[in-house]
């Protein structure tokens, strides 16, 4: 099997929904976040704050390259940032964009401060997700709507997407 690779903003589910999936498949699955983390031996936010957001890109996109021995892959919500990722995935298997609304996805991070680039203002906030968004779709093969479904919904979803490739 070709690896499937969750995209989409923070706070869209693509953690929780990977790991259920990779369940329901009985496949191998890790999140891109996490191998940084363990690999660099340092949390997000402070790679942010030590070394800025270039190294941490930088990271990504190597570690991408690394993960993509698994078989169910969640990324970072900004993988879609370099061009070169989208080359990694789509060599290595098929990229699914989890489309939650801005309403949704604010909601669900309103206490969240470990992601740096949530700790913005408003406008900040509608600015990156209004830029992101066509970025994921251009990216996608298949997009899925997560916004009032439960986390079963999509990952039947997905696996229905799966089954027909
Ligand atoms: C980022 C999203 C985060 C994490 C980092 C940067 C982004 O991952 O990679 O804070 O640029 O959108 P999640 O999408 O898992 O929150």
């Amino acid at each position: 099997m070709n690896t499937i690779y969750l995209i989409g903003f923070m706070g869209s589910g693509k953690s929780t929904i990977g790991k259920e999936l990779a369940e329901v498949l009985s496949k191998k699955y890790i999140d891109s976040d996490d191998y940084i983390e363990n690999k660099h031996q340092e949390k997000i936010p402070n790679i942010f704050k030590t070394k800025g957001e270039e190294v941490f890109r930088d990271y990504e996109t190597v570690a991408l390259k690394e993960v993509s021995a698994y078989d169910v892959v969640s990324t970072g919500g900004g993988i879609v940032e370099k061009e070169k990722n989208l080359k990694t995935m789509k060599n290595t298997g098929v990229v699914i964009f989890l489309k939650t609304s801005f309403e949704e996805v604010s909601s669900r991070l309103k206490d969240d401060i470990n992601r740096p680039l949530w700790d913005n203002d408003i406008e900040g906030k509608i600015k990156l997700f209004n830029r992101r968004i066509p970025l994921y779709e251009s990216y996608a093969d298949y997009i899925i709507n997560t916004d009032n479904k439960s986390i079963k919904e999509i990952v039947r979803e997905i696996s229905g997407v799966i089954e027909e490739i």
